[in-house]
């Protein structure tokens, strides 16, 4: 009797993936709907674009707005704009004039939204060196008023729909207030607010108020990644999924999950939490791929990256290079489900599609907000270097959700179909490994014995 459990859901795959093939998706898959209770089962794909990434010296590194794909991302987020005298103001030249021949970029980058109206478009303040700005924006109530309608006014004269703020939430409630107002009041869509924030315990113990923030902001964009670089001296992937139990003291807690889990903890809600997914990796020296994981030293692999410029970074389609003609190869981390490239001694630790997958199904599976991805432009995005299609990574998460979604909107027998043919490779003790198809034949041969056993019970019938 029991075989017979594990066959029906193939039936009804088999079924439904001849009757049909691809199902349209739902039409609120990019409703920014914040609505707590209606946000189940939908997932944001965000993503940051910067401006100084269509400036880059080497030519193929730049990324232009026309170059994203309208329907890549829920909610493109563009850095920086910056904080000044308690307004927002542009950060360089090209963001409103031409310059160099190129037309400015927020009326370039707003053209995305005419071919997928529901896109939205968030300016991002208050990066690097920005903190002495704040002071005069959150001393008083009045002050947080007047930045957020001073807010208003940048964001709709450029075509915004709201702000990102990079580590400050004390704005957070004054913005939700006035932004509501105006909207009823012009009977515009409300201006979204998010902020980027610190992954890690031992910075969140900084003094957020994590319930307040959370309820106002409509997003938070934990940024689950620069956990391991050359400051800390040690080796390890700077973006992990999970922890191990062999990790103590604050090595447990820089890795994704443990750090969604402190927002989790202090009563964030986790339909307001979305993910880091890094387009780039950070180098170490490193002896083993695997066993050098949390050994000391580590500095910063002897690698500059020739398109950034920084030194320990390796962009996505660098690290494609690397794998695919300089000689490096590709591991996975079990435990950590994380990818690793290795060369004689050069340790990068970096999430390709099948790693941002595997975060993906984890959004799903923990019933959180969405994926943020830093940056747009270190992603393969001409797809030249990979050879994989464009934008891989931010692909594999998009279209991860986008399977999800399509799930949970269909009848409830053909959802534990689809989960169950989805995620072949996820062993018992739910460790994913995309190397590891043994669940995929798995399924094939169980759809063989299903004929076999129907052809038995043909039989049986006709010729008892
Ligand atoms: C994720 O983090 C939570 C909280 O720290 C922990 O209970 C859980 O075991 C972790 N999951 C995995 C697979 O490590
Ligand atoms: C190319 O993309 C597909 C789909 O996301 C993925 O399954 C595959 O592993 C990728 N190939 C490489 C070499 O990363
Ligand atoms: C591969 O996956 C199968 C089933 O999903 C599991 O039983 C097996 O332990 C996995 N093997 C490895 C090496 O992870
Ligand atoms: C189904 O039957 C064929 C031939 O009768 C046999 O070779 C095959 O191994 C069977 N498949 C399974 C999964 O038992």
């Amino acid at each position: 009797m029991k075989p017979i459990l594990y066959f029906f859901p193939f039936i009804l795959f088999i079924k439904f993936s001849k009757s049909s093939p691809m199902q349209e998706l739902p039409p609120d898959y990019y409703d920014d709907d914040d609505d707590e209770a209606s946000r189940e089962g939908k997932f944001k794909t965000i993503c940051y674009y910067t401006n100084w990434g269509s400036h880059r010296e080497i030519k193929e590194s730049r990324l232009y707005p026309e170059d994203i794909p309208a329907d890549l991302c829920t909610h493109i987020i563009y850095a920086f704009g910056m904080i000044s005298g308690g307004n927002i103001q542009h950060t360089i030249q090209n963001d409103i004039q031409e310059y160099q021949g190129q037309g400015p970029l927020f009326k370039r980058i707003m053209k995305l939204k005419e071919k997928n109206r529901r896109l939205k478009i968030l300016i991002s303040c208050g990066g690097w060196g920005q903190a002495g700005q704040f002071e005069g924006i959150v001393g008083s109530d009045e002050a947080r008023k007047n930045f957020a309608q001073n807010v208003i006014t940048f964001c709709r004269k450029w075509g915004f729909d709201g702000i990102d703020l990079v580590k400050f939430g004390l704005l957070a409630k004054a913005m939700r207030e006035v932004f509501e107002e105006e909207a009823k009041k012009t009977n515009k869509p409300r201006l979204l607010s998010s902020i980027a924030t610190a992954a890690g315990e031992f910075l969140l113990k900084t003094g957020y108020d994590v319930p307040t923030l959370c309820k106002y902001l409509d997003f938070v964009n934990v940024m689950t990644y620069d956990l391991y670089g050359g400051w800390y001296n040690k080796v390890g992937h700077h973006a992990a999924l999970y922890g191990t139990p062999e990790e103590t003291g604050q090595d447990a807690e820089l890795n994704t999950n443990s750090s969604m889990y402190h927002w989790i903890d202090m009563g964030c809600s986790r339909k307001k939490l979305a993910i880091g997914i890094p387009t780039y990796g950070r180098a170490f020296a490193g002896e083993d791929p695997i066993k050098a994981w949390g050994q000391g030293g580590g500095g910063n692999g002897g690698l500059t990256s020739r398109y950034l410029g920084e030194s320990g970074i390796q962009t996505y389609f660098e690290v494609c290079m690397k794998l695919n003609s300089e000689g490096y190869k590709r591991f996975w981390h079990p435990e950590h489900q994380s990818a690793i490239a290795f060369k004689k001694g050069t340790w990068i630790g970096f999430d390709d599609p099948d790693g941002a997958r595997v975060k993906c199904e984890y959004v799903v599976k923990e019933g959180l907000n969405g994926a943020m991805f830093w940056t747009l432009d270190m992603d393969d995005f001409s797809g030249n270097f990979c050879k994989n299609g464009s934008f891989p990574v931010i692909k594999a998460v998009r279209d991860c959700f986008k399977k999800a979604m399509i799930k949970t909107t269909t009848t409830t027998t053909t959802t534990t179909t689809t989960r169950k043919t989805t995620i072949p490779n996820i062993n018992k003790d739910n460790k994913y490994n995309p190397n590891n198809n043994t669940g995929q034949k798995l399924i094939i041969s169980f759809k063989f014995l299903l004929l076999n056993i129907s052809a038995l019970l043909v039989r049986t019938i006709i010729f008892r």
